[in-house]
Formats: C-alpha cells, structure tokens, sequence
C-alpha cells in the first residue's frame, strides 16, 4: 500500500493506526495511532487518560459512557472514534470552571443525586444538554431527557431534584427568569 488512504470523517491512515484530532474539553487535542473501529470511550480514557467517563454496560443501553459531541450526548461505547474528526466532544472533566464544581455539579452533589458515581458523568452531561437547550425544564422534561441514563442506586427521584434545582440557580444567575 502506497500513502494514506481516504476514510469517512477524516482521519490520515498510518501503519499503526489513525490521527485523530479534535477539540476535548476545550482543548485541542491529538490521537494517535487509532485503530479505525476504536471506541471514543477507550481513546478518551486509554489513550489521553481522560477517565471521567465511565463504562456500564458497553452496549449503548445504559448512557455511563455518555459524552456531549457538538453539545449533544453521545454514547461514546458505540462511536468510532474517527468520526469526532474535527469535531467538539465534552467529557465530565469539561463541566467545571477553572476552580471547582459548575452549578450543575453542586446542585446535583447536595441534592443527593450521586452514590456510587457510575452513572454521574453520563447524567451530567445529559442533563447539561438539557438545561443548555431548555434553561427550565418541568420535572416531566428532565425525566424524558435522562431516560437513557440508568442508575442502580438513587431511584432517579435525587437526580431529578438535583437538575430541577441547578435549573433554578442557573435561572436565578442569568437574572431572575422565572423558571416556571
Ligand atoms: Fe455506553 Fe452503557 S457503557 S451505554
Ligand atoms: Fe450508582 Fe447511579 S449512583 S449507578
């Protein structure tokens, strides 16, 4: 074989795999030598050791692994990771500001809303899609939002507060729109 090779997405092929590059978390970043049916999870976690994201089941049923791509949550179990090319992707790490927990993230923790932490990221980042989309969600929308994200240990009732209330402060914080 002679030279690189098109793919889809983007993406030079090396001998030992592809470049991968992309914005993580506000940073550029490159992956290399990425085999092409490599999983975004393990290149997040393996290769750049970016482990906030967590892996459940690793079949796209329980949301864990869950990832904003271009602000949308993706399960990063099930995405190649040669199709975030060029590409913006937010892991948990991504949430927090400079010195400590985003709003989310502390309204969450005191609402009770995490125990074993396996599902936390994933919920996160989904309910951060959410309230970026729908600053003040009904309890109902929050529901609808996060039913691919399972958790086996708060019964949902903690996570759901902890998103209602992070909406309210979050509301209170732009300026008083009443989040009714
Ligand atoms: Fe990806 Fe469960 S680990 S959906
Ligand atoms: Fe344990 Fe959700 S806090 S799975």
């Amino acid at each position: 074989m002679s030279g690189p090779r098109e793919i889809p997405e983007g993406g030079r092929v090396e001998p030992g795999g592809l470049d991968v590059a992309f914005r993580l978390n506000g940073r550029d970043v490159v992956a290399h030598g990425v085999a092409p049916m490599e999983r975004l999870l393990d290149v997040l976690r393996d290769r750049l050791g970016w482990t906030g994201t967590k892996e459940g089941c690793g079949e796209g049923e329980c949301g864990a692994c869950t990832v904003l791509l271009d602000g949308l949550p993706v399960v990063s179990c099930l995405l190649p990771a040669c199709q975030v090319e060029g590409r913006d992707v937010m892991t948990v790490e991504g949430l927090a500001g400079q010195e400590s927990m985003s709003v989310l993230q502390r309204e969450f923790l005191e609402a009770g809303g995490t125990q074993c932490g396996m599902c936390t990221p994933g919920i996160l980042l989904t309910a951060r899609a959410l309230l970026d989309e729908n600053p003040a969600p009904s309890r109902h929308e929050i529901r609808t939002a996060l039913a691919g994200n399972l958790c086996r240990c708060t019964g949902y009732q903690k996570i759901i507060d902890g998103v209602e209330r992070a909406a309210e402060v979050e509301g209170r914080g732009r300026g008083g729109s009443d989040a009714g």
